[in-house]
C-alpha cells in the first residue's frame, strides 16, 4: 500500500491547491467545505495507479486523476440530495448545511472543474481522454437514474441491480483506470481492455460492499447514515436477494415494510428480516465473484506481476473497507 498512499497524498496536496474565488460565497464555501473532507481518493489513485502500470510515473497523469475525483464529488453532492442523505465522510452533506439549490449549482461548478483539468492534457491523449470522460460521465446518469426509478418499483431483477451499479459505480473506476492507461500511451488493446474490465469488477464488488456498508457499517467509522437504503426503498442486491429467498410470510412483510414503515423501525425490522435470510453471506459471495473475475482480468494484462502488486493490494482494501 506503500505506493497507494504516497499517490493519495499528492492527489490530497493537489485538491488542497484548488483555486476557488472567493465570491459568490454560497457558491463556492460549499465546495471548499466537502473537497475538504476528504474521501478515500480511490478513483484518483486508480488512475495514476493505472497510469505506472504501464511503465510510465503516475505522476503524469495528475490532472486526469484530478478530473476525476472532481467529477466523483460533483455525482456525490447531487446523489446526496437525490437520496435524501444528511451524512457524508463523517459531516453534514451540502444540501443539509446549506440547501438544495445551492448544492445543485455548487456541484455544478465541480463538474466544470473536472474539464478544467481534463483539458489540461495534451496531444492526442486528451481526445482519447474526452471520449472515455464523456462516455463515463453520461453512463454514471444513466445508472443514477435507473437507481432512483428502481425505488418506486416492485419488478426489478438482481440483473437489473447489477446494470444498474455497472452504469451509476462500476464504469467509473473502469475509465479511471483507462484514462490513467492512456495518459501512459499504452497502445495494446488487449490491456487496455483487461485493465478497464479490471476497474468494472472491483466497481460492481465495491457497490456491493457498499451497500453492505449501508445495512451492517458501524456508525461510528462510516460517515454515511446507517440504514439509509432501506429508508428509502433501494432495490439493493440484500432487498431483492431477500425477496428471491423470502418464504409468502415473510415476503409479504417485507412488501408491507416497504410501504408503510418508516424510521428506525424500519430499518431495524428490514434489517432483522435480512439476518434471518442470511442476505448479507449471498451479497458477499457476489463480491466475491465479481473480485475473482477483476483479479482474473489483471492476470490477462501482459505486464510483470510486481507492477501489478500496488493496483492489486488497493482492490484488495477496498474490498474490506469499513467506511
Ligand atoms: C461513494 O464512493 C459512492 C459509491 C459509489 C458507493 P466512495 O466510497 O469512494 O466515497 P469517498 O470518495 O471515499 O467518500
Ligand atoms: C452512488 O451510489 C453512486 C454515485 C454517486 C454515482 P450510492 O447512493 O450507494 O452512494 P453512497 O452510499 O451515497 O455513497
Ligand atoms: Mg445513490
Ligand atoms: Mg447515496
Ligand atoms: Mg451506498
Amino acid at each position: 500500500m506503500q505506493q497507494v498512499q504516497s499517490y493519495q497524498e499528492v492527489i490530497a496536496h493537489n485538491i488542497a491547491q484548488l483555486k476557488l474565488p472567493a465570491t459568490p460565497e454560497n457558491l463556492y464555501a460549499p465546495l471548499r467545505y466537502f473537497l475538504s473532507l476528504g474521501g478515500k481518493r480511490t478513483r484518483p489513485a486508480l488512475t495514476l495507479l493505472g497510469c505506472s502500470l504501464f511503465g510510465t510515473p503516475g505522476i503524469k497523469a495528475i490532472n486526469a486523476a484530478i478530473a476525476v475525483e472532481l467529477f466523483h464529488n460533483f455525482t456525490l453532492i447531487h446523489d446526496d440530495i437525490m437520496d435524501d442523505a444528511p451524512l457524508r465522510r463523517g459531516k453534514q452533506t451540502v444540501h443539509e448545511k446549506w440547501n438544495r439549490d445551492i448544492a445543485i449549482l455548487s456541484g455544478d461548478v465541480l463538474f466544470v472543474e473536472a474539464y478544467s483539468y481534463l483539458s489540461k492534457n495534451e496531444g492526442d491523449v486528451l481526445p482519447k481522454l474526452m471520449t472515455v470522460f464523456n462516455t463515463t460521465a453520461k453512463e454514471v446518469c444513466e445508472g443514477q437514474q435507473m437507481d432512483m426509478d428502481f425505488e418506486s418499483s416492485d419488478v426489478i431483477t438482481i440483473s437489473d441491480y447489477i446494470e444498474m451499479i455497472r452504469l451509476k459505480t462500476s464504469v467509473l473506476l473502469g475509465a479511471a483506470l483507462k484514462m490513467g492507461a492512456i495518459v501512459a500511451q499504452e497502445d495494446n488493446e488487449n490491456n487496455i481492455q483487461n485493465i478497464y474490465d479490471f476497474g468494472v469488477n472491483i466497481g460492481l464488488a465495491f457497490q456491493l460492499h457498499d451497500d453492505i456498508l449501508d445495512v451492517y457499517a458501524d456508525p461510528s467509522k462510516f460517515g454515511k447514515q446507517v440504514g439509509g437504503d432501506i429508508l428509502s426503498n433501494k432495490k439493493t442486491f440484500l432487498l431483492l436477494k431477500a425477496f428471491e429467498l423470502a418464504d409468502t410470510a415473510t415476503a409479504n412483510q417485507l412488501s408491507n415494510l416497504l410501504k408503510n414503515g418508516s424510521g428506525k423501525q424500519k430499518v431495524e425490522n428490514v434489517t432483522a428480516i435480512y439476518n434471518q435470510i442470511g442476505v448479507k453471506e449471498a451479497a458477499e459471495q457476489q463480491k466475491q465473484t465479481f473480485y475473482r473475475k477483476a483479479l482474473a482480468n489483471m492476470a490477462a494484462i501482459d505486464i510483470s506481476d510486481e507492477h501489478k502488486k500496488p493496483l492489486l493490494s488497493l482492490a484488495e482494501y477496498l474490498m474490506s473497507r469499513d467506511h
